[in-house]
């Protein structure tokens, strides 16, 4: 039988760099400050950290917009810094995965610097030129094309008017990407998140922006001369794929991508408006159901499932989906039952751990990210679709610097994230820190160490290669799923609801595995579940 590669029985950690752990007192994370917890996540039980980009950059959407992409930013540290975090992770077993950021670079990249330096530069080709612009927007407001007067040309920038997109369809563009690529692999790390990968094939005269024809060339041709060379690299696509395009782009024999993120579930409550993710739909929960169950089936036998509830982009889970007032404790929890004995790779993204709830901001000024502020002055002030309290109140709900708050380390003044002024304010409910849950095993951060190790040690194979099947379907606060290897069968139920619901399975409980109430009965004949109440049962 084949190996089984690591990533896919790992539970790989996401870190924002800038607010995870500042050594230095300037009020920015870095990777010092990284190495400094390689401890903690090694306890923690993770296999990998996803980190967010640390290259050179101007900083316009928060090093997403790379000048460099061979070099460490000075304000996270030196490459030698970088090379050093990779020993130190891989003594302890974790693997680092960069995030490649190749579908655009920073205007301040010297490819786009020379290629508006003059009329007929090649590096023209690099990006995406024309003579008109069409009525496209970007993701974070306004058209999405810039006019060069000098060359009486518009460039195109899906992202920020600072993110120019680079041009795939050139041979030399996908050459470069290779090189940094192999530059990373050369240096240690165990794979790459790959950022907004889906719009590598575009072809705008077409209107196609996304999963473009050509993408999966593209994919298979940087795959070979980079990932398929080294043994069990990682890569992880980042997109919104229906799960047929997500077996296009992971099923093992194409030799693209290991797997591809998939955003259906987080996003399934966004509004219709141009501002939909400030936006929340009551969603039913049976429909969220439906969702997880239709990936893990159609993506049982092809292609690899992600499965995670929060990144650097979207909010905290337990403020959005959960329940962070009276059923914190509870609904961050079930939050991870729902996951927990799915099939695919688990990610789960700084402070997740220990239940940390949106920002809290009230005013415009409290945030900093370019998507809010950009869009508040097309929405809001210049096509006035949204007005301003609205947008405020859609900020609390849905912007992405509720999860960029910085990491609460402990009880200190700026949470044991910085001794100096931290970057971004600090409002997260401050009793919400590690040290608080540390040593207390009824803790959130305790049931996430529980679940890593059971999934990676324990029920590695069950998980790893057993089958899924839904029960309860019908029910509507519910989810009830099954893992079946062999001989050994998982029983997962959630009760997703702030009442207490009966249910009954025809099943003989053998021992329950975990569960978030200390006294959750044994009989599924006839199961009392309390809010949230969430348990896994090994059944005959
Ligand atoms: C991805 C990143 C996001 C960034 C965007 C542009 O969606 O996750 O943070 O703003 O790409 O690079
Ligand atoms: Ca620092």
């Amino acid at each position: 039988m084949k190996k089984i590669p690591w990533w896919k029985n790992e539970v790989i950690y996401q870190i924002y760099p800038q607010s995870f752990k500042d050594s230095n007192g300037d009020g920015i994370g870095d990777i010092n400050g990284v190495i400094s917890k390689l401890d903690y996540l090694k306890d923690l039980g993770i296999g990998g950290i996803w980190l967010s980009p640390m290259y050179v950059s101007p900083l316009k959407d928060n090093g997403y917009d790379v000048q460099d992409y061979y070099d460490i930013n000075p304000m996270y540290g030196s490459l030698a810094d970088m090379d050093n975090l990779i020993q130190e992770a891989k003594k302890r077993d974790i693997k680092i995965i960069m995030d490649l950021i190749t579908n655009h670079t920073s205007t301040e990249h010297e490819w786009f610097k020379k290629a508006i330096s003059s009329k007929d530069n090649e590096y023209q080709d690099f990006y995406i030129f024309e003579d008109k612009p069409d009525e496209t927007r970007s993701v974070f407001g306004g058209s999405a094309w810039e006019y060069i007067p000098t060359l009486d040309k518009y460039y195109f920038h899906y992202f920020a008017v600072e993110q120019a997109d680079l041009n795939w369809k050139n041979p030399k563009v996908r050459e470069e990407v290779c090189k940094i690529i192999n530059f990373w692999l050369e240096r240690g790390v165990g794979g790459f998140r790959l950022d907004a990968i889906e719009l590598i094939g575009k072809e705008l005269e077409k209107g196609i922006t996304a999963n473009g024809p050509k993408i999966h060339d593209y994919l298979r041709e940087i795959s070979s001369k980079t990932f398929m060379k080294y043994e069990d690299c990682l890569s992880v696509g980042e997109g919104w794929p229906t799960p047929e395009i997500a077996i296009d782009y992971s099923k093992e024999e194409h030799e693209e991508l290991s797997m591809m993120f998939q955003f259906e579930t987080v996003a399934l409550d966004w509004g219709d408006t141009p501002f939909g993710k400030l936006q929340q739909k009551n969603i039913p929960f049976k429909q969220l159901k439906d969702v997880f169950s239709k990936w893990q089936t159609k993506l049982m036998n092809d292609g690899w499932n992600t499965l995670f509830w929060e990144n650097h982009d979207i909010p905290r889970s337990v403020s959005r989906q959960g329940n962070d007032t009276k059923y914190h404790h509870e609904s961050a929890l079930a939050l991870l039952m729902i996951l927990a004995f799915q099939k695919g790779t688990m990610f789960i993204y700084q402070g997740q751990e220990i239940g940390m709830t949106n920002a809290g901001f009230t005013k415009l000024e409290d945030y900093k990210d370019i998507d809010a502020l950009g869009n508040y002055k097309d929405l809001v002030e210049e096509r006035k679709l949204v007005s301003h309290d609205d947008y405020i109140n859609g900020l609390a709900i849905g912007s992405r610097d509720n999860s960029r708050t910085p990491m609460q380390w402990d009880n200190s003044a700026n949470a044991g994230f910085t001794t100096g002024e931290p970057w971004l304010g600090c409002t997260n409910r401050k009793e919400i820190n590690v040290e608080n849950q540390l040593n207390d095993e009824n803790s959130i951060l305790s049931f996430y160490k529980n679940i890593i190790k059971l999934r990676t040690k324990e029920y590695s194979e069950v998980l790893v290669l057993g089958d899924y099947k839904d029960h309860l379907v019908e029910n509507e606060n519910v989810y009830c799923y099954e893992r079946t290897y062999k001989k050994q069968s998982i029983i997962t139920l959630v009760n997703f609801s702030d009442k207490t619901t009966t249910v009954s399975l025809d099943k003989k409980v053998k021992k329950i595995i975990v569960s978030n109430y200390n006294d959750t009965k044994q009989d599924l004949e006839k199961l009392i579940l309390r809010p949230y109440e969430s348990v896994a049962y090994e059944v005959e």
